[in-house]
C-alpha cells in the first residue's frame, strides 16, 4: 500500500530551462510515496516520457570531472572483472562511459535525439530509443544475447519497472551480469537530500527495494558498492537467480542490514524526513532573506534539476538569488524552470560580483570548492542547504 509522506509542492518540469520566463508554465504535484509491501519509494504523478526527455535534453554526463573519471574508473573495473563480447548501456547519454570502449564493444540507447547523436557522431552504435521490451527484442535478433548491461541514473526515471527488468532479462545472457547505479534513498534520507526528488525521478531506490522487485523477476543483487557520485549512490551488481557461478557478497547483507537499521523499512522513517524538510526550507529562507537584509548578493552555482525542485519548494525568487551559473551549453541564457531566474555562463570572474555562491550542485561540493579556491580564499562564501543549510568560510 502507498502511503503519502510529503509534498514538495507544484513543479515546473525539472530540465525544462526555458529561453523566457512563462509565469503560466505547466506544473505538476510533487508528492512522495511509501509502498509498506515492496519498500519502493516514489512520487506519484507520473509525467509521459516524450515530455521530460526531449530532443533538446539538456542534462550532460560529462560536464564534470568528478563523473568522467567515476566513469572511467568504472571502465577499467569491467575490463578487468568481466568477460564480455559486448557492453549494452541504458541511457548512455552523451557517452560519459562509453567513450572509455573500443567501438566495437558497446552499444547505447538514448532516448534523447541530441544526447544520442553525439555518441553517433563518434562513431559508436546508439539507438535512439527509449527501453522496453520491442527494443530489446530487436536488439537480441540484431547482436544477440548480451553478457554485460549497464545502466546508471536511467532506470529510476522509468514508470514501469517490470517491463525493464523484463526486457533486461530477456536479453541478458544467462551468465551474463547487469550493473546498476542510482542515488541510494538511505544516503538522500540522512543527508535530508529532498532535492533528489523531481518529476523524472520517479523512484529513489533502497537496496531493499531493489531486492524485492528483482526477485519477480528471477534476478539477483550478488554484490553492492557504495558510491560517492550524486551525493551518494548505490552500484548494483546483478545476476540470473539460476547462475551459481557468480557468488552472492556479503556486501548485499551487510547494506540491507545498514538500511534496516535506519529504519528504512519503516513509514515512520519518512514522517520524520518530511518534517526536517520542512525545517531545512525555513532555515534556508531565514539565511537567504538575512544576506538580503545586509546587502549582499547570492549566485545559484550549477542550475541542477535537484536546485529546481529547491527553489520551487522554497519559492526562492531573483531577489533572494539573483542567478545561477553553470557551464552546460544548453542551459546558458535560459532561465531556472519556475523562476525567473537566469543562467548565466560559467566564467572564471563572474562570482566576483557575488557575496555567497549557493550549491546547486552540492554533490560536486569537493570539486568546485577546489576549482574555486582563489576566489573562496578572498572571501566568496558558499552556500548549502545539504545536510542543513549553513555558510561554508574557507
Ligand atoms: P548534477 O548535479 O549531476 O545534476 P542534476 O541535479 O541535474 O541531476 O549536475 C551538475 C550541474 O552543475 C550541471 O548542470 C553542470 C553544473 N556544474 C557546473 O556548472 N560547474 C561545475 O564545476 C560542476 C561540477 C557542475
Amino acid at each position: 500500500m502507498n502511503k503519502f509522506f510529503l509534498n514538495l509542492g507544484k513543479q515546473p518540469l525539472a530540465n525544462n530551462y526555458l529561453k523566457s520566463f512563462k509565469q503560466n508554465q505547466i506544473r505538476y504535484n510533487l508528492r512522495l510515496f511509501f509502498n509498506t509491501r515492496n519498500k519502493m519509494v516514489s512520487i506519484s504523478k507520473r509525467i509521459p516520457s516524450e515530455k521530460m526527455f526531449t530532443n533538446n535534453y539538456p542534462y550532460r554526463s560529462s560536464m564534470s570531472k568528478t563523473m568522467r573519471n567515476s566513469f572511467y574508473k568504472l571502465s577499467l573495473e569491467l575490463k578487468k572483472k568481466f568477460i564480455f563480447k559486448k557492453i549494452l548501456e541504458i541511457g548512455s547519454n552523451d557517452g560519459a562511459l562509453i567513450t572509455n570502449f573500443k567501438k566495437n564493444e558497446v552499444i547505447g540507447v538514448e532516448p534523447c535525439k541530441n544526447l544520442a547523436q553525439i555518441t553517433s557522431k563518434k562513431g559508436y552504435l546508439t539507438y535512439n530509443k527509449y527501453w522496453n521490451y520491442e527494443l530489446a527484442k530487436k536488439l537480441k535478433k540484431k547482436h544477440g544475447e548480451i553478457d554485460l548491461i549497464y545502466s546508471a541514473n536511467t532506470l529510476t526515471h522509468i514508470s514501469n519497472l517490470n517491463d525493464v527488468f523484463k526486457s533486461i532479462n530477456y536479453l541478458l545472457s544467462d551468465k551474463g551480469v547487469l550493473i546498476i547505479e542510482d542515488p541510494s534513498l538511505l544516503e538522500c534520507i540522512k543527508k535530508n537530500s529532498y532535492d533528489q526528488f523531481y518529476n523524472e525521478h520517479i523512484y529513489l531506490f533502497s537496496a531493499l527495494a531493489v531486492k524485492n522487485l528483482l526477485s519477480n523477476h528471477k534476478l539477483e543483487i550478488f554484490d553492492i558498492k557504495n558510491l560517492s557520485t550524486h551525493g551518494g549512490s548505490l552500484r548494483y551488481y546483478i545476476k540470473k537467480k539460476k547462475n551459481k557461478n557468480l557468488k552472492n557478497k556479503i556486501s548485499v547483507k551487510k547494506q540491507i542490514n545498514k538500511e534496516k537499521k535506519f529504519g528504512i523499512h519503516k513509514y515512520k522513517t519518512y514522517k520524520i524526513f518530511s518534517q526536517n524538510v520542512k525545517k531545512s526550507k525555513d532555515s534556508l529562507l531565514k539565511m537567504l532573506r538575512n544576506i538580503k537584509k545586509n546587502g549582499n548578493k547570492v549566485i545559484g552555482y550549477g542550475a541542477t534539476a535537484k536546485a529546481v525542485t529547491v527553489v520551487n519548494y522554497c519559492n526562492i525568487n531573483k531577489n533572494l538569488i539573483s542567478n545561477f551559473i553553470d557551464t552546460t551549453p544548453e542551459k546558458i541564457n535560459k532561465y531556472i524552470p519556475g523562476k525567473n531566474i537566469k543562467i548565466l555562463k560559467y566564467k572564471n570572474n563572474i562570482l566576483k560580483k557575488y557575496d555567497y555562491a549557493f550549491l546547486g550542485a552540492w554533490n560536486f561540493k569537493k570539486e568546485i570548492l577546489n576549482k574555486e579556491k582563489k576566489i573562496f580564499k578572498k572571501g566568496l562564501k558558499f552556500l548549502t542547504h545539504i545536510p542543513k543549510p549553513k555558510i561554508i568560510y574557507y
